[in-house]
């Protein structure tokens, strides 16, 4: 007897700076053997070309001009067993994750021509569907007919210290102020800006991990996203 592979869906996960996403999106991606693409490495990855090579971001020629000498891809790390972003054959995974792009990155991800510019890409990475996204605007503008939608929050405290511990591991001089203010600028500029702000859709569940460790919370998420793979 044959058995017929379940029909591949697309799980687009939105939410605040830090509040797990990407750990969340990377676990059901493996367990559902899915692409998972983080998004938000996208952004980081064009703020830091834009920081390495001075760009005025009021100036529409040079943000355009930039941008076509930008080439990003996502490419396997067997040692890691995850994805590495590329930038222009550069792999630029770690380098991404410093305050000095995260505070940049969110003023250069309201551009209108860097959304269009990273959108495009993202939306071509889902054409086969069974692929699970993490980022900003995933379920209201790059997948709005997504199966399944997740907007994730935590309590605003909790996300400093999960990023804190994060970011101390590679720099040691950081501090905790520092970490609560990008994170409170990011979020306020990402829910603000013109261009897609970050909202819950419509269609969206709601999950707020404050109280929830990782295995409860993927256990949760892949019981919505088995659901929707057995109606799909
Ligand atoms: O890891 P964290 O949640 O802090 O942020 P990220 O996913 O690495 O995204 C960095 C920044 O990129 C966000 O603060 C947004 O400004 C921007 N971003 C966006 O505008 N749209 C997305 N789909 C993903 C990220």
């Amino acid at each position: 007897m044959s058995t017929t592979p379940p029909n591949k869906i697309i799980i687009a996960i939105d939410g605040y700076s830090s509040c797990g996403k990407s750990t969340m999106a990377k676990q059901l991606a493996a367990q559902l053997a899915y692409t998972f693409i983080d998004s938000g490495a996208m952004y980081r990855a064009i703020a830091l070309y834009f920081i390495r090579t001075n760009v005025n971001i009021n100036n529409q020629d040079e943000v355009k001009t930039a941008l076509q000498n930008i080439k990003l891809s996502f490419i396997w790390n067997e040692r890691t067993q995850q994805s590495d972003i590329y930038l222009n054959e550069e792999n630029i995974a770690t380098e991404i994750r410093e305050l000095s792009v995260a505070s940049k990155v969110s003023a250069i991800a309201a551009i209108a021509e860097v959304r269009s510019f990273a959108v495009a890409q993202q939306q071509a990475m889902g054409k086969d569907k069974g692929i699970v996204m993490d980022g900003r605007d995933i379920g209201t503008v790059v997948f709005p007919n997504a199966e399944l939608k997740i907007f994730v929050t935590a309590a605003p405290e909790v996300r400093v210290q999960r990023r804190y511990q994060e970011l101390i591991v590679t720099n040691l001089d950081i501090s905790i102020d520092d970490v609560r203010k990008n994170l409170e600028e990011r979020d306020y500029i990402d829910t603000h800006r013109k261009e897609s702000p970050l909202v819950q859709a419509r269609d969206a569940i709601l999950l707020d991990n404050s109280n929830l460790n990782r295995t409860e919370q993927l256990a949760l998420v892949m019981a919505w996203a088995n659901e929707k793979i057995k109606d799909n």
